[in-house]
């Protein structure tokens, strides 16, 4: 469903109150003659969702848990707002499925952004996909959804938004393959993130101040450790596989540490195109929401003199297990992806608590997926069910470490 923009478009944003929703918000609020905002949501910050509420006057607000649902709706009330405010899940459906959603913004973290992500596909709605997760877990059922039901996906992680622009246009349809629009490779850059040139032996003793400290983009904590452990290059690996159409061997990692070249294809002719700009997410966020069209974004020009070089390295997957295990995971294929999603989320959430060490995440995914029987889940109730065995069992493994 392209809308054009001489009509406001209304978009949801699920999971405004964290990084890629506040940047969502940031270029709709330059854009108001376009765009108005239908949805909201949040998980724990009930404050930050009122005063998004307060700014941008959505029809919904969506809260995880009932009791801040209440407290919300009764301080929008006393500030004369209409919005009405859903609870959980079924919020969310509601939210997405409504016919004055156009857009969805996809940005909650982890599985539980699955679910509602779906929905919208199913609903027809443009996606513009932030939550990557929900393709690693159900890649084929996303998808075919997403063809089923015409509803449009853009890609907004920025390296799979620098491929899209860099593939002729029409590449990612159901019935076209890399190899018709003749890709011999996808190069999937990688900042590398903070341990690139830590000795090996310190990343046993990382704290999660530095694991969260990204040497270029700013962004969630869940995202910024797999950054750390370069999960979140092996999740885009199969992010990309999924979308366009690839063989993981089609995929190949690049590290590039200066974070200017957001990813490139490379063609059987020997050229090869990349999309560049400063590490920003509003960029990929505007071309999503513009495309085929493009709007500012508020992210300045790219100073192209101040660049004194560009480096390029291959991954080194003794230094980042976790990047070997989610390959590892796509060509294993079936449930493997799901496993490897669920243990990694437990893992991640045992690092940021302090009850795991950093280099024990690479453990704990890697004993799941040595446990997990793999299956072909073809229904998103097979798919949870598979996400909640690999949780019990990385679980059990952190608890038999304290
Ligand atoms: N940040 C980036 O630059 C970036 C780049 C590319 C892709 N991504 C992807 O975008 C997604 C969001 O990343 P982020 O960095 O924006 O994360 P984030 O800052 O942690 O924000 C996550 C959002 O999801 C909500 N949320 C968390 N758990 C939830 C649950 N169980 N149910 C419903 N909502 C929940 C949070 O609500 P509360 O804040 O209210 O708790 C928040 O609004 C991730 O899938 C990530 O991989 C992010």
């Amino acid at each position: 469903m392209t809308h054009s923009l001489s009509h406001s478009i209304g978009v949801t944003v699920l999971g405004s109150t964290g990084s890629i929703g506040v940047n969502t918000l940031d270029v709709l609020a330059q854009h108001p003659e376009h765009y108005h905002v239908v949805g909201l949501s949040a998980h724990t910050r009930v404050e930050k969702l009122y005063q998004q509420c307060l700014q941008f006057c959505p029809l919904y607000a969506v809260m995880t848990q009932e009791s801040d649902a209440k407290d919300l709706a009764r301080r929008l009330k006393q500030a004369g707002l209409k919005t009405e405010v859903l609870v959980g899940e079924p919020g969310l459906l509601h939210m997405v499925s409504d016919h004055r959603t156009h857009y969805v913004m996809a940005a909650i973290v982890g599985a539980a952004g699955l679910t509602s992500t779906l929905a919208a596909a199913r609903a027809g709605k443009r996606i513009l996909l932030a939550n990557k997760e929900s393709l690693v877990m159900a890649g084929a059922l996303f998808m075919e959804t997403v063809w089923r039901n015409g509803a449009e996906l853009l890609p907004v992680d920025s390296e799979h938004n620098a491929i899209f622009q860099s593939l002729p246009r029409g590449a990612m349809r159901a019935e076209s393959s890399l190899q018709q629009s003749g890709v011999r490779k996808i190069l999937l850059t990688a900042s590398g993130g903070p341990f690139l040139h830590t000795p090996m032996e310190q990343l046993r003793s990382v704290t999660v101040e530095q694991a969260c400290a990204h040497p270029k983009w700013r962004m969630g904590r869940k995202i910024s450790v797999d950054s750390a452990t370069m999960m979140n290059k092996g999740l885009e690996v199969i992010e990309a596989c999924w979308l366009f159409s690839a063989k993981p061997a089609q995929v190949q990692v690049v590290i590039h540490p200066e974070s200017i070249i957001h990813s490139m294809v490379d063609y059987i002719d020997g050229s090869v195109l990349a999309q560049l700009g400063a590490p920003d997410m509003r960029t990929p966020i505007a071309y999503g929401l513009a495309w085929p069209n493009r709007i500012s974004s508020g992210v300045s020009a790219l100073d192209l003199f101040n660049q004194r070089q560009l480096n390029f390295l291959p991954p080194d997957f003794e230094r980042f297990p976790c990047l070997k295990l989610a390959y590892d995971a796509i060509n294993t294929g079936g449930s493997a992806p799901s496993a490897l999603n669920a243990a990694n989320e437990v893992a991640v959430a045992a690092f940021l608590e302090g009850r795991i060490r950093f280099d024990q995440i690479a453990t704990v995914t890697a004993q799941v997926l040595d446990r997990h029987h793999g299956v072909s889940p073809s229904t998103i109730e097979h798919i949870l069910a598979i996400d909640e065995e690999a949780r019990i069992a990385a679980n059990q493994i952190i608890s038999a470490w304290s």
